[in-house]
């Protein structure tokens, strides 16, 4: 579904993006652990980029962002995010070390096809943080707001068939 302001997904980031930068910051267990992912690249690519939240700011990034919204809302430094897909994206093959997407793949049109886009584009790690939704009842916040967590469970894919999708389309993964 594409709505007003570009955004892909099942959620319009023309409504519900604004301010975004503001309130959505990293947690910085998640973010040394996708630095650690993306070992020694040095040209990364970033799917579903949002706000710049995970970005890294010690490699060369190229963003890409299907909202306006959100895209208006990039870190100042890298100039604005390219309007773009997952799962059609502007780059010729290997034009970067390595990719990543943050809680970014529920929202995809075509989960296979992104990866595949992410994998081809990408020489090195693809580097992917989502929920799985088998472990998503865990999570602390499913005390106090169950329906919540078991809508994001329903959007979220299969950790098995995210890794199969990219680890089908190429070795190195
Ligand atoms: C929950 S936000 C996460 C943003 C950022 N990666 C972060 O971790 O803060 C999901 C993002 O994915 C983007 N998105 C949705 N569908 C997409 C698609 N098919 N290709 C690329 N990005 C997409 C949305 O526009 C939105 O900015």
């Amino acid at each position: 579904m594409t709505q007003r302001d570009g955004s892909a997904g099942d959620a319009d980031y023309g409504v519900i993006g604004h301010g975004c930068r503001n309130y959505r910051q990293p947690e910085p267990a998640f973010a040394a652990a996708i630095t650690a992912a993306l070992g020694d690249a040095a040209r990364v690519l970033n799917v579903g980029a949002g706000a710049g939240s995970y970005e890294p700011t010690d490699r060369q990034v190229t963003a890409v962002e299907p909202s306006a919204a959100m895209r208006s809302q990039g870190p100042g430094h890298l100039g604005e995010a390219i309007d773009a897909t997952a799962e059609s994206l502007p780059f010729d093959d290997d034009t970067f070390d390595a990719a990543m997407t943050t809680f970014s793949v529920h929202q995809w049109r075509d989960l296979e096809a992104g990866l595949a886009e992410l994998r081809r584009v990408a020489c090195g790690p693809v580097v992917i943080m989502t929920c799985d939704p088998d472990l998503l009842e865990r999570f602390w916040l499913t005390d106090y707001a169950p329906e919540a967590i078991s809508t994001e469970a329903r959007r979220s894919h299969a950790s098995t068939r995210i890794f199969d999708a990219t680890s089908t389309t190429a070795p190195g993964t």
